[in-house]
Formats: structure tokens, C-alpha cells, sequence
């Protein structure tokens, strides 16, 4: 790709100036995913590489509570966001203080909080969970009943897989609430035997037309251990432009919805990420500690 080739060298160059990783998500354009990033994943095995990595200074291509996940399990070094507006629906769909009021109405009932969430929020709950290991961490607390938030439709749909109680809050996916069974049923009417993977975070009636659901790493595994001979993912647009380099013999059908946050980030911010050193992720350090607690609580599961 020859127009990226100048900040594609100069941002190799700069990671090695100053040991720094850039951890991209599955949703990050291809050019940053297959040319800068150095690990690549979902929401959980970011946050699991995240505590892993020797480095001295994170770039993290994706959103901003993915960033703040990062440092919060790695308060002692730099973590960059290259772009500060990059943020999320089901972030914004919820406060501290609803989680507390939420605690006063449920006394007792656990709160299972996604990582799609501020550190604020986190700081509320009793554990996180992402689209990865959300039934697990569900069934690991022994609950008859627990609470699940911010994300309505994942709720629900965890719902249905388990014996647990579910009480869901009101957040959606701005991306993923956009599709329909009817979206599907279009699909494979136009594309007789394709294989169709939804993200949880779609609504229960388009998971439920779905062959499989899952997190954006569970879909990328399902695509290499299946081999479909012809692909949809119903998730971002990216995630299927980053899969398909690795399946040439696949056919991707590509009806996707673009997150305006992940696409905040670009090779060109990410080299001045680096070079200007920000944008610096800081969290205030009570609130850390008791947010940090909950991540940790749930890559113990
Ligand atoms: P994953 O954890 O499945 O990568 O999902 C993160 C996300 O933001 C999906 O919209
Ligand atoms: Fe948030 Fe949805 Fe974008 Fe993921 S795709 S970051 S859940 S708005």
C-alpha cells in the first residue's frame, strides 16, 4: 500500500524508539491491523495481552474504555489513545450513579458489568465481562440472578444459553442494533448456503437467525476451524477485511455498519500518538483500584 508506506515506516521506527506496542482491535482499519499493530484481538485478549506486554509506552487502536482497560491494568506505563473522541454507545449509555441506584434497588444481586463501560462505572461493579466470556463469568458467581450491563441485547442473549436470572439495563450497540433477522433472511435468499456469524451484541432475533454467535475472536476462529466456502460476519466493517486477508478461497459477503469510533483512529494519528506522546489515559487512582479489582476478578475466571 504504497499511500501509507511513509507512516507505516515512521511509526515501525517510532515503536522501536520508544518501546512501545500497539495493541489493535479486531474492528481497526487493515492497514493499521495488519501493518503496525503488534497484537490484535478482542476486547478480552487485549486486555490480557495488555497485562502482559514489557513494552514501556501502549498504543491502543480502538476505543477509549479499551484504552482505559489497559491502563488500568498497567498503571505504572504510558498508555496512548491516538484520538480522545473515540468512544462508545454502550459507554455512554450509563453512569456511576445509575450503577449505585441500580445496587440500591437490587440488594444483594451481583453486578456483571461489561468491559464496553467506563472505568466509573467499573469502579460500581462486581465483575466485568466481555462478549468472550460473559456466560462464564454469569455461571461463576453461583447467583441465581445477577444483574448485566450496559448492554440490553447481550444480556439477552446470554439469557437464553443459561439458567441464571438475567436483569438487563437499557445500553445498545449503535453498530449492531442496526441489523435484522430480516437482514439475514435477505442474505441467504441472494446467497443460497452462506454461513452467517452475528455478534452478541445484535439483537436476540438476528442471533437467533444467526449459524453461530460470538465475539470478534470467536468469529475469526469459527471462519478459520470451519472453512465456510462463503461468509458473513453481521458486525463491523473492518472485521471482515481484516479476516479475509488470511482466507483468499473464502467469500465474504460484506453487508456491514461502519463504528464511527473505531474509525477515529488512522495511521496518521497513531505516528502523532507517538511522536507527541498523547494522548496520555489517566484514570483517577481510587476509582482505579476499585475498576481494576473487577477486571481482574473476571481474566480469573
Ligand atoms: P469484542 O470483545 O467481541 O471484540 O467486541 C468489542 C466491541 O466493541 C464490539 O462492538
Ligand atoms: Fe461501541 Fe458498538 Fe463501536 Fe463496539 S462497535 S466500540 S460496542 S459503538
Amino acid at each position: 500500500w504504497p499511500a501509507f508506506a511513509g507512516d507505516i515506516s515512521a511509526i515501525l521506527e517510532l515503536k522501536r524508539k520508544r518501546n512501545a506496542v500497539i495493541l489493535a482491535h479486531n474492528y481497526q482499519t487493515p492497514e493499521i491491523f495488519h501493518c503496525v499493530a503488534d497484537i490484535v484481538g478482542d476486547s478480552l485478549a487485549l486486555a490480557r495481552r495488555a497485562m502482559e506486554t514489557e513494552a514501556e509506552v501502549i498504543v491502543l487502536a480502538g476505543v477509549h474504555f479499551m484504552a482505559e482497560t489497559a491502563k488500568l491494568l498497567n498503571p505504572e506505563k504510558t498508555v496512548l489513545i491516538p484520538d480522545l473522541e473515540a468512544g462508545c454507545s454502550l459507554a455512554e449509555s450509563i453512569t456511576a450513579e445509575d450503577v449505585r441506584l441500580l445496587r440500591q434497588r437490587y440488594p444483594g444481586v451481583p453486578i456483571v458489568t461489561y468491559v464496553n463501560t467506563s472505568a466509573a462505572v467499573k469502579a460500581e461493579s462486581d465483575i466485568c465481562c466481555t462478549s468472550g466470556n460473559a456466560r462464564q463469568v454469569v455461571e461463576s458467581l453461583g447467583a441465581e440472578r445477577v444483574i448485566m450491563l450496559p448492554d440490553e441485547y447481550l444480556a439477552r442473549n446470554i439469557a437464553a444459553e443459561t439458567k441464571v436470572e438475567i436483569i438487563a439495563w437499557k445500553g445498545h450497540c449503535e453498530v449492531h442494533e442496526r441489523f435484522t433477522a430480516e437482514d439475514i433472511r435477505a442474505l441467504r435468499e441472494a446467497h443460497p448456503g452462506v454461513t452467517v456469524l452475528a455478534h452478541p451484541e445484535c439483537p436476540p432475533e438476528v442471533v437467533a437467525e444467526a449459524d453461530f454467535s460470538g465475539s470478534t475472536a470467536a468469529m475469526s476462529d469459527y471462519v478459520s476451524r470451519e472453512q465456510p466456502r462463503r461468509v458473513v460476519l453481521m458486525t463491523e466493517c473492518s472485521m471482515s477485511d481484516n479476516v479475509a486477508v488470511a482466507h483468499p478461497g473464502i467469500d465474504f459477503i460484506r453487508p456491514c455498519n461502519l463504528c464511527p469510533h473505531m474509525k477515529r483512529i488512522t495511521l496518521g494519528n497513531i505516528r502523532t500518538a507517538l511522536e507527541e506522546n498523547r494522548h496520555v489515559v489517566t484514570v483517577d487512582a481510587e476509582v482505579a483500584e476499585r475498576a481494576r479489582r473487577a477486571v481482574e476478578r473476571m481474566l480469573a475466571v
